[in-house]
């Protein structure tokens, strides 16, 4: 059975997965028309704006949605159509945690992936090669395939594909330009192995073929859970290495190049931190502890699960080494957060670890200023009242001040907290926030960021995670 040759894409949902790595795939393949679809009309219209005011904020994605729009690559929000013409569908759409029902908490909201997915079964007229791009627990596919059998009209076969993604926010051009590996899922079947191929066709124009493996479905959609709960589970184990050096003195950065030299573990993902965010980790690990618990696996899910509450333990520690180290209280004072992105080079807030610090500090009516070079503020006011629900959003907006820059956010303030790693923050005028703060001045570097001797001798006190706390003299 010959490969399909792919000439025509569509990709549902316009979002952090899907935008990028579709725009990447029309600047490689030019000779594939790609249409990236979103039912949210404000979403298209920041992908089609004159000015290049993209809906998200990637380094390079400007230059590579310049090059290829309105050659081989256009954003629409007529879903139905894209899927009519396309012979290869990505489904791209959010997969959240669920909040309510079975498995809330833990379980995938697959709502959005089988809306899409129901959609293709009405509209198709042809055969499709339906890809599931967004991370979802294992045997979705399957559920995507049962759901397109049932809808499908005679002489229109689907074919499934898992193809996970694994770009990081902040570096995904490079990711996608130079991926360690691709990843394809098929049945093991002629079709399956054929559509398979269909789409490895696609990523050989410009990825080397022996960096693209193609796997049974459900190792691919399993093997996308397993590298981020493993990546995940070493920032947690840094992280809890970095509570003994606090309380030994030993020091995390040292400890970490130690470690990392040994070639069998490596240096990366081993910084530690306030604790990690972004949308994938623990929403992906969460997955797994659930399918632990329904595959009757109760000491793999407690295994997972331990990721998780680690990460939750280094948040809680943080804001309480904070509330500690300014003389145990921080009502009335005011607090610079450096930082609401979930890491830097990304305008995304998604579990970011800043909304659970400035939770904290509100809960101990604190002021806070918080300052961000990318994330909008309307972010910042939804993330701050989705943690805190019962209070009213202008009651926070009394003890919030969102600054325009670091100097105004640390004017007059007790203390600056370090929540994203930003650049800016490092190469900052580190005296004149020191003249503007109230005394003693006190930072927080949650991300490893700053020099901490050079802000000593400024006069700062500083507190780093995974070093001992400074004596206050
Ligand atoms: C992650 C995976 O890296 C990527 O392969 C997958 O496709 C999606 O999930 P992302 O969440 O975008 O990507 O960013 P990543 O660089 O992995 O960082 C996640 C979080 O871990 C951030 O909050 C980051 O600051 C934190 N982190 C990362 C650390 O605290 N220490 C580290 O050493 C590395
Ligand atoms: P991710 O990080 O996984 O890319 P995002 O939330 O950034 O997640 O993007 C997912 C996008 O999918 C959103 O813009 C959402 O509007 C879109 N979407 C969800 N369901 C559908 C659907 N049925 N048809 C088209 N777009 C959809």
């Amino acid at each position: 059975m010959s490969p399909v040759k792919v000439t025509k894409i569509c990709c549902i949902g316009a979002g952090y997965v899907g935008g990028p790595t579709c725009s990447v795939i029309a600047l490689k393949c030019p000779h594939i028309r790609v249409t990236i679809v979103d039912l949210n009309q404000a979403r298209i219209d920041a992908w089609n704006s004159d000015d290049f005011n993209l809906p998200i904020y990637e380094p390079g994605l400007e230059d590579v949605v310049r090059q290829a729009r309105g050659r081989n690559l256009f954003f629409s929000t007529d879903v139905d159509k894209a899927i009519e013409e396309a012979d290869l569908i990505f489904v791209s759409v959010n997969t959240p945690t669920k909040k309510s029902g079975v498995g809330a908490g833990f379980a995938a909201d697959l709502n959005y992936v089988e809306l899409a997915t129901r959609r293709i079964a009405t509209i198709a007229r042809s055969n499709k090669i339906v890809v599931e791009k967004s991370t979802v627990p294992c045997r979705t596919a399957e559920s995507m395939r049962t759901i397109l059998e049932a809808n499908s009209k005679p002489n229109c076969r689907f074919d499934i594909l898992s193809n996970p993604e694994f770009l990081a926010e902040g570096t995904a051009m490079t990711d996608l330009f130079k991926p360690d590996r691709v990843l394809i899922g098929s049945l093991q079947t002629p079709e399956g192995i054929s559509a398979c191929q269909s789409l490895a066709q696609v990523y050989a124009n410009w990825v080397p073929k022996e960096c693209i493996l193609t796997v049974g479905l459900w190792s691919s959609e399993l093997s996308k859970l397993a590298a981020n709960a493993m990546l995940a589970q070493r920032i947690s184990s840094i992280n809890a290495l970095s509570a003994i050096c606090e309380a030994t003195g030993a020091n995390i950065d040292e400890v970490s190049n130690a470690v990392g030299y040994d070639t069998r573990i490596g240096p990366k993902f081993l910084k530690a931190s306030v604790g990690f965010g972004g949308s994938c980790f623990q929403k992906d690990i969460l997955n797994l502890v659930y399918l632990s618990e329904s595959l009757h696996l109760p000491e793999v899910a407690a295994y997972w699960r331990q990721v998780v509450d680690m990460n939750e333990y280094q948040k809680r520690r943080f804001s309480q080494r904070v509330v500690d180290t300014l003389f145990k209280t921080i009502t009335g004072k005011r607090i610079a957060v450096l930082g609401f992105a979930f890491k830097a080079d990304t305008g995304d807030t998604r579990e970011s670890a800043a909304i659970t610090l400035i939770k904290d500090f509100l809960s101990e009516r604190a002021f806070v200023n918080v300052y961000d070079p990318k994330v909008v503020h309307e972010q910042i006011w939804m993330d701050l009242q989705e943690a805190s629900p019962l209070v009213p959003l202008d009651n926070i907006k009394k003890q919030v001040t969102i600054s325009p820059s670091a100097f105004e956010a640390a004017q007059g303030a007790d203390a600056i907290v370090i929540a994203t790693e930003w650049k800016e923050f490092r190469d900052i005028d580190w005296e004149r926030l020191y003249k503007g703060m109230n005394k003693p001045a006190f930072v927080f570097d949650g991300r490893l960021l700053v020099d901490a001797e050079k802000l000593t001798k400024i006069g700062f006190k500083v507190t780093t995670i995974g070093r001992p706390s400074p004596l206050l003299t």
